[in-house]
């Protein structure tokens, strides 16, 4: 059947613009299972359905709108709706919505998929609020252990388990899911471009090559709570000091090695008074590299510096590996069989994890980039020209028309 006027990428996501506005400063807080994921979710199965796809949610969470019957071998599209906190438009949803526009122009076309077509919305790409990303695709493909999964609570100490039940999942069958990952024959991401590249090359869409190797760590610097008035610098342990030290020590540790990032975007002192010695203060490192030796010896360094400032202060250094993956590099068949589709636009290597990065571990897996005037993403200034996201719209429906025709 021929489907509704094709909707463009912009004005789709003009649908969704209000949804989850971050409060203090512009972009948007849309986490896992809050309220406003939550009416993504909603606006997107009611955009499916009103697609004539059909959507389930599978059992860790993640959305499928299909066109025919589910896999195997499927030709599979999709991105994910959730935010980092205060962020942009664009990371996401841009891959949400043109898949959908994507759709309709193949529809209008008179494109009848050979192969089975789906659309995928994950779980908790970003790990905003259970602080793994790509949680979703970790689970689905046996990334993470389920028990862990459970285990992971928010900065409210909600459980990712009891979060799941709030959302209508069971959390006993979270877990690898052999028959959805069965049913994916190759996955297609496009996704705003997170960097400059696309800037320089002058070109508005381009394919992916890699994906850093990129891990999160929590430093959990223990001390003794205190008074800040009466307490004597020499009697004080505060797990502060060697914190700071910690973020400087992040950002010479990064400077060393070739080509990686680390940062340190989250500290939480407990309890956290203006006139308190903290007792505790975790730090949460980000920290990125070309391969997996430099991003261990980034982080080594880092440990290093923070465990002899913690001992400089008579405090207690604990370091805990929250998430890691190794770098990914795209299948090289695919990468060039969609350049080539696409008048042979360029490939280049991303620092920003994706899903697709999780799925490029089992299945032929290939991302679209589209421009990023600004080159600025997790931040409101985020953005792609209209002409662009419609560019990448045309480009995913060439992609997928080739795939699954
Ligand atoms: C997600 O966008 C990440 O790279 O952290
Ligand atoms: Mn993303
Ligand atoms: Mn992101």
């Amino acid at each position: 059947m021929t489907g509704p006027t094709p909707a463009t990428a912009t004005g789709l996501l003009a649908e969704i613009d209000t949804v989850g506005r971050y409060p203090t400063r512009s972009g948007y807080r849309r986490h896992v299972f809050d309220r406003a994921e939550l009416e993504l979710r909603e606006w997107f199965v009611a955009a499916a359905e009103h697609r004539d796809l059909a959507v389930r949610c599978d059992r860790n969470g993640n959305l499928w709108a299909w066109w025919g019957e589910p896999g195997p071998d499927a030709i599979v599209t999709g991105s994910h709706l959730d935010s980092v906190p205060g962020g942009g438009a664009f990371d996401g949803p841009l891959g949400v919505v043109s898949a959908l526009a994507a759709v309709d122009s193949l529809r209008a076309s008179g494109f009848t998929p050979a192969k089975p077509l789906a659309i995928v919305v994950f779980a908790e790409e970003e790990g905003g609020r259970f602080g793994v990303p790509c949680l979703g695709s970790r689970l689905l493909s046996g990334a993470i252990d389920p028990d862990a999964a459970r285990r992971l609570h928010d900065p409210e100490g909600v459980t990712f388990a009891e979060a799941a039940v709030e959302a209508g999942l069971d959390p006993a069958r979270i877990g690898r899911d052999d028959e959805a990952l069965a049913a994916i024959g190759t996955f297609v991401e496009l996704h705003v471009e997170q960097g400059k590249g696309l800037i320089d090359l002058g070109t508005p869409v381009g394919v992916a090559s890699s994906i850093l190797a990129h891990g999160r760590w929590r430093f959990s610097f223990a001390g003794e709570g205190n008074h800040a008035g009466a307490t004597l610098l020499g009697d004080r342990r505060d797990p502060m000091v060697p914190a700071a030290e910690m973020v400087l020590a992040t950002r010479i540790a990064a400077a060393e090695a070739p080509d990686a990032r680390a940062t340190v975007g989250r500290l939480v002192p407990n309890p956290g008074g203006t006139n308190v010695i903290a007792s505790t203060v975790d730090v949460w490192l980000d920290a990125r590299a070309g391969d997996d030796a430099t991003t261990r010896q980034v982080i080594e360094r880092i440990r290093d510096m923070a465990t002899e400032a913690a001992d400089r202060e008579d405090c207690t250094l604990t370091v805990t590996e929250e998430s890691y993956g190794d770098t990914v590099h795209f299948d090289a068949t695919l990468r060039d069989q969609v350049a080539a589709a696409l008048g042979g636009v360029p490939a280049l290597p991303t620092g920003a994890g994706h899903d697709a990065g999780i799925l490029a571990a089992h299945v032929p897996t290939a991302m679209v980039f589209v421009r990023n005037p600004t080159g600025i993403s997790h931040a409101p200034e985020e953005y792609a020209e209209p002409a662009d996201c419609e560019a990448g719209v045309a480009a995913l429906a060439t992609v997928l028309g080739k795939l699954a025709g």
